[in-house]
């Protein structure tokens, strides 16, 4: 049976990931802070070999414990799911905060990421979560934004890297997605990003999955207007497209 460990399990996109990918015969190790959700979630899942870890990946200790289980146990999959953002103006922010965002966004994926090519086999593969927004600088989201485009840049380059292993790794964008992520961001219910544009979690593992079948691309852009809409901001001068994303913040 295969398995997949998928951080930031407990809620979310990562959470839709353990139900799709349990569903469809993997056995899941679900990695999230908070451990009542996890047993929910576990007692959620189809029959089969199910476990979580309870960590928080913005400490040492906690991307230590994912990161020797990676390495003593073979996964087919790892889901670097486990994302927070902070909205805000940069300079009234706190350092701290900011600081935490870039432990679990960077360093944790990073760090698990480089724990589980250790191990991988022909065949298997990495989703490393990132966003839309990885594509636009985004003013009053500023760090956020740039640590996605670190993640792109990041799993492209791996991707290069790991084909002749037949190890297959991706960037997975999501755009707006209904989740408690906004509000954990600290963005209000003025920002909040409309119906209009906004994906279930669920929509955003299909588009995952079948490009996971089809392991044609590292660059995955979840929905029809999250493709237009990054197209549209590459083709735009930048500081036309900077102007633009800040303009949804006022
Ligand atoms: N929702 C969107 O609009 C959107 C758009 C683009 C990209 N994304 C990306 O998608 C990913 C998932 O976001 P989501 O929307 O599903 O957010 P979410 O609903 O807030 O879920 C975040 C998950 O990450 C876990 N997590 C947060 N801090 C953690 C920590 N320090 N250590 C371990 N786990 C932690 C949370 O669980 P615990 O609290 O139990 O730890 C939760 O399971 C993120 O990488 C995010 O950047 C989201």
């Amino acid at each position: 049976m295969k398995k997949a460990l998928i951080t930031g399990a407990s809620e979310g996109i990562g959470r839709a990931f353990a139900l799709r990918l349990a569903e469809t015969g993997f056995y899941v190790t679900a990695v999230a802070r908070n451990k009542a959700r996890l047993e929910e979630l576990l007692e959620e899942l189809p029959q089969g070999d199910h476990s979580f870890i309870v960590a928080d990946l913005s400490t040492a200790g906690g991307v230590k414990k994912v990161a020797t289980e990676l390495s003593r146990n073979h996964y087919e999959l790892l889901v670097n799911n486990a994302g927070v953002g902070v909205v805000g103006d940069f300079a009234e922010l706190p350092l701290k905060r900011l600081q935490s965002m870039m432990k679990l966004n960077l360093d944790a994926l990073v760090q698990l990421a480089h724990a589980y090519v250790q191990t991988t086999r022909e065949g298997d593969a990495l989703i490393n979560v990132s966003s839309a927004l990885a594509f636009m600088p985004t003013p009053m989201m500023s760090v956020y934004a740039a640590t996605k485009a670190f993640v792109t840049s990041f799993s492209e380059s791996l991707w290069h890297e790991q084909r002749p292993r037949g190890v297959f790794v991706m960037a997975l964008h999501p755009g707006v997605t209904g989740t408690n992520f906004h509000t954990r961001s600290g963005g209000d219910d003025q920002n909040r990003p409309p119906e209009s544009i906004t994906q279930t979690p669920e929509q955003v593992v299909d588009t995952a999955m079948a490009a996971l079948s089809k392991r044609r691309t590292p660059t995955v852009i979840s929905g029809v207007k999250n493709k237009l809409f990054t197209s549209m901001g590459r083709l735009m001068p930048r500081r036309y497209m900077v102007s633009m994303m800040g303009k949804g913040f006022q």
